[in-house]
């Protein structure tokens, strides 16, 4: 049975049931510390030799399978137990948790909380019209998934499928997800601001016959039509069967012979739909994120692993306690949605706000206002955001009452001081930790936080600081030795395989391969680069490849160097990102025109800017167009990225060795036309 944290008494009968308190309550009697490890995790109490929290990540790193089988059977409801705890090696991209055992994900996230508490508020949806906020209680929750997901079974979707959800963060939304996982189909969420390019792209590589849509979006006062951009869409996606259309505004839209209104069917559904019984391998989800290359790849989490660990960091990371209200901010469409909008706090039968809007509509207050209404207790949001409100002042969020308020998170990119400072001080009131959590998609859940720790241990801002339990970071020098001394910064590198960790890509386990396990045999490399601290606190430094971060989402230079270089007019281009103040970082674009061609540089501006946001999405978009006539270059014909990073930082003293260009001059036009630019 699940017990929430708070329950140590019941726990502790319950553990004399399951045979695990012997030893526990024997620590408990002697009296080994002080500190009430069974109230901080009841699992804890079993773990010889544990008091204090540092020894407990201590022993979640040095007797990992104790600590994760103890944390799993506690904190999941399984069908079946598992058998063997885990089937890792780092070295051949191996990575098996919890094999034998047999659960249902949406079993875990609503069932059971039904059966304890049916009328707790499960989800509420902030809507983008201000004060319109919509509770479903978990009872209402798993009603809407099982309709759904009787719904899809109807449809033919089953086990092995991957139903595409193009949605913006609303409780059809989250009732999709569910859905899919209660009958075994695997999801694939496209956050809704991509193009339909993009979004054909990813429902090919998933291999989807299945859509689930709404037919328009409303966000920040404005209508998007994404009904017209699945349609779109489809037209090159020849596995499309079936389109299933929620209403979230009165508009209809032009129906085809695929599409169902969704509302409509799921009346005729029953409310109980049988939960399949999943291996802990099997695939839960994909969700698509930029690499290096122009092509996006799928990474795939499957069931028991990323469940456990996106419900065990929401728990620690953020203090969250039964009854508090979480509020992230972060769409559906990345794994932050996925992981603290939707699976860790349902997993631990909490309270989630779906934010639908932004942070500026209808005007600059509009977190604070909806912290005070809703009484959030955790506030997890980007830098991007925090840095965009510092702009308009404190008044608008002096305004409104954030007492209910005990941690803010952090996520997506680096939080410079400044922001910290500000969400800290102002947003927080100086009470509030401030945690800046750094993980991936790729990670499944939070890796290095400064949260959990010792009660009163100290908070450095603008650091990741802390490795969660199970996670043991390292760092690697440029020749690949491992740095073993703090003061260090290298590669950052995961030693251990954790349970929430990504298993492979989509259709390319090649890939997966090379780019996580092969560049440090043995160790999982997360493609960051980072800072060990003298007391041994991880600052991540950014990117070590061709991935850059806008306003918190990644993006490949390469795939919008693609949208650009298939401009008739272009004969190359490089693109690299640059320091942002507000969206952390921005797009700069190096473009070389086909000799010939004669065109207003702002119309090809113009034009290329618009087939980016056609072909990806409107934040992937440059915010600069350098025309060059060449750009630097190797004599092996490689581009020197490096020295144009240098040139549009300004840092011109640290060109480096310039003596492998082709042609050094080429350097000294791409300075010039730097200025020209700067000085428009
Ligand atoms: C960056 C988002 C600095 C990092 C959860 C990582 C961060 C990439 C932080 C993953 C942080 C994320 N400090 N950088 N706290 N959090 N990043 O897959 O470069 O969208 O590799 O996952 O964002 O982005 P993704």
């Amino acid at each position: 049975m699940w017990l929430p944290c708070r329950c140590t008494t019941k726990y502790v009968a319950a553990s004399i049931r399951r045979g695990v308190s012997a030893s526990s309550l024997h620590a408990l009697r002697r009296g080994r510390s002080s500190w009430n490890s069974a109230a901080f995790m009841p699992e804890s109490a079993g773990f010889e030799g544990v008091s204090g929290r540092d020894a407990l990540h201590d022993y979640s790193v040095s007797h990992s399978e104790n600590f994760w089988a103890a944390v799993a059977r506690q904190r999941l409801n399984w069908i079946r137990p598992f058998e063997a705890v885990q089937d890792c090696d780092l070295s051949q991209g191996r990575i098996k948790w919890f094999e034998g055992g047999k659960l249902n994900v949406s079993v875990n996230c609503l069932d059971r909380h039904v059966h304890t508490c049916p009328e707790r508020v499960a989800l509420i949806w902030e809507r983008d019209e201000r004060g319109s906020e919509v509770r479903y209680t978990y009872r209402e929750l798993l009603e809407i998934t099982c309709r759904l997901g009787n719904l899809l079974r109807r449809h033919g979707v089953k086990k092995g499928d991957c139903v595409t959800i193009y949605m913006p963060t609303c409780p059809l939304a989250v009732a999709s997800m569910l859905a899919c996982a209660r009958i075994g189909a695997a999801h694939n969420v496209v956050f809704a601001g991509f193009s339909s390019e993009a979004l054909a792209e990813r429902i090919r590589d998933a291999q989807s016959s299945t859509v689930i849509t709404v037919n328009q979006g409303v966000r920040g006062g404005k209508i998007t039509e994404l009904k017209r951009t699945v349609d779109a869409a489809v037209q090159s996606c020849p596995t499309v069967r079936q389109v299933f259309v929620a209403m979230r505004t009165e508009k209809r839209v032009e129906v085809t012979d695929r599409d169902f209104a969704l509302e409509e069917e799921m009346l005729k559904e029953d409310v109980v739909c049988e939960p399949a019984a999943m291996d802990s391998e099997d695939v839960l989800f994909l969700l698509y994120t930029s690499g290096s290359t122009g092509k996006p790849k799928g990474l795939v989490h499957t069931q028991a692993g990323y469940l456990l660990y996106a419900a065990l960091t929401h728990r620690y990371v953020f203090g969250y306690h039964d009854g508090d209200v979480f509020g992230c901010v972060a769409d559906i469409g990345w794994i932050t949605g996925h992981s603290y909008t939707v699976y860790g706090p349902l997993a631990n039968g909490g309270t989630t706000v779906l934010f639908e809007s932004t942070p500026v509509y209808p005007d600059p207050g509009r977190y604070w206002d909806m912290v005070e209404r809703l009484r959030i207790n955790q506030f997890y949001g980007a830098p991007t955001a925090i840095r965009l409100l510092i702009r308009y002042g404190d008044q608008w969020v002096k305004k409104y009452d954030r007492s209910s308020l005990t941690t803010l998170g952090s996520v997506g990119e680096p939080i410079n001081t400044e922001a910290w400072e500000w969400y800290n001080r102002v947003v927080g009131e100086g009470r509030c930790p401030v945690v800046d959590t750094w993980w991936q998609t790729e990670t499944g859940g939070i890796c290095i936080a400064p949260k959990p720790s010792e009660p009163d241990a100290e908070i450095v801002p603008g650091m990741a600081m802390r490795p969660f339990f199970g996670i043991k970071p390292a760092l690697m020098d440029t020749e690949g030795k491992l740095l073993t001394s703090n003061n260090a910064s290298g590669a950052l590198c995961m030693a251990q395989p954790w349970p929430g960790m990504a298993r492979t890509i989509h259709n390319n386990h090649q890939r997966f391969l090379e780019t996580y396990f092969q560049p440090y045999p043995g160790y999982f490399f997360t493609g960051d680069g980072a800072y060990r601290s003298q007391e041994g606190y991880y600052q991540i430094t950014g990117r070590l490849d061709d991935v850059i971060n806008v306003s918190g989402h990644r993006i490949g230079t390469a795939e919008i160097e693609d949208v650009v270089n298939q401009c008739s007019a272009v004969a190359e281009s490089a693109v690299i990102g640059y320091s942002h103040s507000i969206k952390g970082q921005g797009v700069y674009a190096f473009v070389v025109l086909k000799k010939g061609v004669d065109m207003q540089e702002a119309d090809l501006s113009k034009e290329l800017n618009s087939m980016v946001s056609e072909k990806i999405a409107k934040y992937a978009c440059p915010d600069f167009i350098q025309f060059a006539k060449r750009l630097p270059k190797t004599r092996s014909g490689k581009i020197m990225r490096r020295v144009l990073r240098k040139v549009v930082d300004c840092d011109l003293d640290s060109l480096g060795d310039l003596s492998t260009l082709d042609d050094p001059a080429a350097v000294q036009e791409i300075i010039e036309g730097h200025e020209k630019l700067l000085s428009k």
